[in-house]
């Protein structure tokens, strides 16, 4: 990290916010070197595992006992899966990427109107949601988007279209993660919304070795459904990631690991800083599927069967803030409401 002071650092990145133009507005700027509030330390890959991404076909007439079993080994093994025959037209994903290139490349004057780090604003565009919070800074910018109850109802017109197919897709994966899951009915991930949308814009940088586009860490949800413009996204742990044309990518988030006392398994992955040799952004768009920030239901591990509870329950106010005031430090929030192991007998 950055060799500057503590009030060196502060001061930087406040007034790196206070150009509310991101890191798009260094790159138009032409920077040929990055500030030190985004220098990582020694990047280390670890990959020792050589599984594949699955990938699990949606399509109506696949028979439903088959489908649960796939996802239940892709949500118990892997963490990640990817889905086909998603019933998301194709030209639909395109426009929605093409509706994020469209708000980063536009004049920085008019997404200053937009940029904010307040928690009540429900549309909002920032660089880094953890600027203040996080060990250092990533080459990314992002327009967040919360839906409420309303929202969904009546379809976001910011992104209409994406935003209910999207809704009804990650509700039926909830549904086939319940039944893998063994819970009865969808009831208990039924609380699972399409509660925030992040779509990232990753510019070229013109030193992608010192830093990264998104730093290592697993999401804040029961599952993530990606769409991602090239194939940028690093899954920790694997070796060989085939990201198949057109499928959405699938990952279990912390909230369902806790839920389903590690049963399934919320992989750490990240992304590299696209480098300037790449020539394009990176543009890509997750939707986190949870209950809503407000949600006052307390959530714990379903046990039926041992092991017996490793998480202490919590709420999402609870979670989320947590979450948020960690920011990405590559350690997983699930740490702190892990049950500590009994000690063992002296010997
Ligand atoms: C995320 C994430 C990956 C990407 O938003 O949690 O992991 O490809 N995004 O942008
Ligand atoms: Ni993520």
């Amino acid at each position: 990290m950055g060799s500057s002071s503590g009030s060196d650092r502060l001061r930087d990145l406040q007034a790196f916010d206070d150009t509310k133009a991101g890191v798009k507005g260094l790159v138009d700027a032409g920077v040929t070197t990055i500030p030190a509030i985004f220098h990582h330390g020694p990047l280390l890959l670890e990959s020792h595992d050589a599984d594949v991404i699955p990938v699990i076909d949606l399509q109506a007439d696949v028979e439903r006992g088959h489908l649960v079993g796939q996802v239940r080994a892709a949500a118990q093994c892997v963490g990640f899966f990817q889905v086909v025959n998603h019933g998301i037209p194709g030209e639909l994903l395109e426009e929605m990427l093409a509706a994020v290139r469209r708000f980063n490349e536009q004049p920085a004057e008019g997404k200053k109107a937009w940029y904010s780090r307040d928690s009540g604003r429900r549309v909002k565009f920032n660089s880094n949601f953890d600027l203040f919070q996080s060990p250092a800074a990533n080459w990314r910018d992002t327009l967040l988007l919360e839906l409420t109850p309303r929202q969904r109802r009546r379809s976001h017109r910011r992104a209409g279209a994406y935003v209910e197919a999207v809704q009804r897709l990650g509700g039926a994966l909830l549904e086939l993660l319940s039944e893998a899951m063994g819970l009865p009915a969808p009831e208990y991930l039924g609380g699972g919304q399409l509660a925030t949308m992040a779509a990232h814009y990753y510019p070229p940088c013109p030193e992608p070795h010192l830093t990264l586009g998104t730093t290592r860490h697993s999401d804040p949800s029961f599952l993530t459904v990606l769409l991602q413009e090239s194939k940028g996204l690093q899954v920790l742990m694997r070796q060989r990631q085939r990201w198949v044309a057109g499928a959405l990518v699938v990952n279990i988030g912390d909230l369902l690991q806790l839920v389903s006392n590690d049963l399934f398994r919320s992989v750490e992955h990240r992304v590299l800083a696209t480098t300037t040799a790449a020539a394009e952004p990176r543009l890509s768009v997750a939707c986190f599927f949870r209950p809503d920030y407000a949600c006052t239901r307390v959530y714990a591990p379903v046990t039926t069967t041992p092991p017996p509870p490793l998480y202490r329950s919590t709420t999402m106010p609870e979670f989320l803030s947590h979450y948020r005031a960690k920011g990405l430090d590559g350690r997983s929030a699930l740490h702190h409401f892990r049950i500590p192991p009994p000690s063992s007998p002296p010997h």
